[in-house]
């Protein structure tokens, strides 16, 4: 009888690495997250890529409903087979963890007009390569990798006319405005934005800093070598706000929590709305006269 019950223990199937890990969802590749190093080879969480995990899911969050969002628009304009699905550009990819991610949990498997496209735009070569060669085994058909930066690519004709979602997260620099120079020719429809620092206001800033200090008092805001720096990135920020308002965008912006370990933790989303523009038109020209950025204006057109 003991024999026998050991007997049938040992038949019960071992669990399965969703039942093991709950941060799996069901259906995700296991083979896509050992790739990203986010398992191990023993298909094993780690600390690290557990808070990995837990980072891409949170903007994952916000980028669904705009996904949803996108398809139900082109549900309403277009009967069943008509839907194209949704295209999304995903700049500044690195290796890709938030374009695969998305894929893996939101297109694969779909028909094409519930699903999308995903393409990945970036500079280094050997990373786009490597996530060509990725989504090829995956058989992930839906996405493309571009070796181009985030501006050539606005003008290339790999890329369709227009574009449904546009994200950038941490793009370096100035990438992240020429990820929102793209979005408005593209005319996004959604557009989520986790900026990296951005040196050229700064550097205006510093450069003007002798003749704008006597201006008025709240010049002391960037008087500071670390005050420009800083007062640089959140100003940046700011204008970017304006001008996508100026656009008729309603912007959102709010902190992208779990990305403790980084300090630029800002989420930027924005929807096109066609809202009324003048009023951020003005104010983006008022704060550019205000701070001696008038030089800007072409970075932050409208
Ligand atoms: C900090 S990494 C972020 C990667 C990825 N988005 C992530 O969050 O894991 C920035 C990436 O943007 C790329 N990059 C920088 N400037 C770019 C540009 N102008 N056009 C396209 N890619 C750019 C870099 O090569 C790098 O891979």
């Amino acid at each position: 009888m003991k024999l026998a019950e050991k007997k049938g223990a040992a038949k019960k199937p071992a669990p399965t690495v969703y039942e093991l890990l709950p941060e799996i969802k069901p259906g995700q590749s296991i083979e896509l997250l050992k790739e990203l190093h986010i398992l191990t080879r023993e298909g094993k969480l780690n600390q690290d890529s557990r808070r990995k995990l837990k980072q891409v899911y949170h903007l994952v969050q916000f980028i669904e409903p705009l996904v949803a969002d996108v398809l139900a628009q082109q549900g309403a304009a277009a009967q069943g087979e008509n839907k194209q699905g949704v295209s999304l550009v995903d700049h500044g990819a690195g290796k890709s963890y938030l374009g695969f991610i998305l894929y893996d949990l939101l297109f694969k498997g779909k028909p094409a007009g519930e699903g999308g496209h995903i393409y990945g735009i970036e500079t280094r070569e050997e990373l786009v390569q490597k996530s060509t060669e990725l989504a090829a085994r995956l058989g992930f058909e839906g996405m493309s990798f571009l070796n181009l930066s985030v501006a050539e690519s606005t003008e290339s004709s790999k890329l369709p006319a227009t574009i449904d979602v546009v994200t950038a997260l941490h793009a370096c620099n100035t990438a992240t405005d020429d990820a929102i120079d793209f979005a408005l020719k593209k005319k996004a429809k959604h557009i989520v934005l986790v900026p990296c620092c951005q040196a050229e206001v700064a550097s205006v800033l510093r450069k003007n800093k002798g003749k704008d200090l006597g201006r008025s008092a709240l010049t002391e805001i960037w008087r500071h070598p670390i005050h420009t720096r800083e007062f640089g990135s959140q100003i940046t920020n700011v204008l970017r706000c304006l001008q996508l308002e100026a656009h008729g965008y309603q912007v959102t912006v709010t902190e992208l929590v779990g990305w403790e370990h980084s300090m630029k933790n800002e989420l930027i989303v924005a929807t096109y709305k066609n809202l009324p523009r003048k009023r951020p038109a003005e104010r983006l020209q008022q704060v550019l006269a205000e701070v001696g950025l008038e030089e800007m204006a072409q970075r932050f057109y409208v």
